[in-house]
């Protein structure tokens, strides 16, 4: 089979940001009722997450009508080819409904099971991520610079970013990530997928997440290894469904944040 079109394929996924944040920012520090998932934790969603995920979905299923989709909000259409998006309208709506510009809207395309083309698109602040087999970019206000992760930086020289400590639930994870950021020089929350961009754009060292799912991660993915970071998930699962990532710079550095998690 012949190599996709990458460049086209992430064209096309920029032009979906740019729709959902058209949808998104009118919900944006308006007082937007909130309504809460089912869950062991406070998980809320508002309009503008359903109305993000809507057009996204709309132009997929004009465009690329055989594509597969995997959405937060409305779940799986099954694929009639290799090709799945998968989408998390607002990652960071806690951040969202507090009025943070730190959420962002997440797009991935897996291939054939593996993410391929992943982008993170933050409205207000100005900022797009991006990356596939070809690389990894940042688009800031229309200017657009090719990313590369922070090497040569030893775990205790080294940023971490986390979402929240409280996430690391079962005393196991939590024994670990206390021993990693005891280890660390510094460690920041509240991220969400935003530490990985920085990771990824050599601004912190490591970002890492506990209990994710597919959407919060595979877009994510193909950022932080076009941009020359790696990625495992410590307790042995495959990485694009999400569950326990660490991602870093280099595989020096990983590899010595590994032997903590898996200790
Ligand atoms: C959350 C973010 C966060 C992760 C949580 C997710 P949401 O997503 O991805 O970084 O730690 O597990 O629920 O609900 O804001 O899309
Ligand atoms: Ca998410
Ligand atoms: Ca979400």
């Amino acid at each position: 089979m012949h190599t996709p079109d990458w460049a086209q394929l992430t064209r096309f996924a920029i032009a979906l940001a740019e729709a959902s944040a058209r949808e998104i920012l009118p919900y944006f520090r308006r007082n937007t009722a909130v309504d809460v998932k089912d869950g062991p934790v406070w998980d809320p969603v508002t309009e503008g997450d359903r109305a993000g995920e809507r057009i996204i979905r709309r132009m997929i299923e004009e465009h690329y009508p055989d594509h597969g989709i995997l959405g937060e909000e409305f779940g799986l259409k099954e694929a009639r080819s290799p090709f799945t998006w998968v989408l998390d309208p607002i990652d960071g709506t806690r951040a969202f409904v507090c009025g943070m510009p730190t959420w962002a809207t997440l797009i991935g395309l897996s291939h054939e099971g593996r993410p391929a083309v992943g982008l993170m698109n933050q409205p207000v602040v100005g900022d797009m991520f991006y990356g596939s087999p070809e690389g990894a970019w940042h688009d800031y206000r229309g200017q657009t610079s090719p990313i590369a992760s922070r090497k040569d930086v030893p775990l205790a020289r080294a940023s971490v970013g986390t979402t929240a400590p409280e996430l690391y639930r079962s005393a196991e994870n939590q024994r670990r990530f206390q021993a990693l950021k005891a280890r660390a020089q510094l460690t920041r929350y509240g991220g969400d997928a935003y530490f990985f961009c920085m990771m990824a754009a050599g601004h912190i060292d490591i970002a890492m997440d506990c209990g994710l799912q597919p959407y919060d991660i595979t877009p994510l993915l193909p950022i932080v290894t076009g941009a020359g970071g790696v990625a495992a998930e410590w307790t042995g699962g495959d990485i694009a469904q999400g569950g326990n990532v660490i991602t870093a710079g280099s595989r020096p550095l990983l590899d010595e944040a590994m032997a903590i998690m898996t200790a």
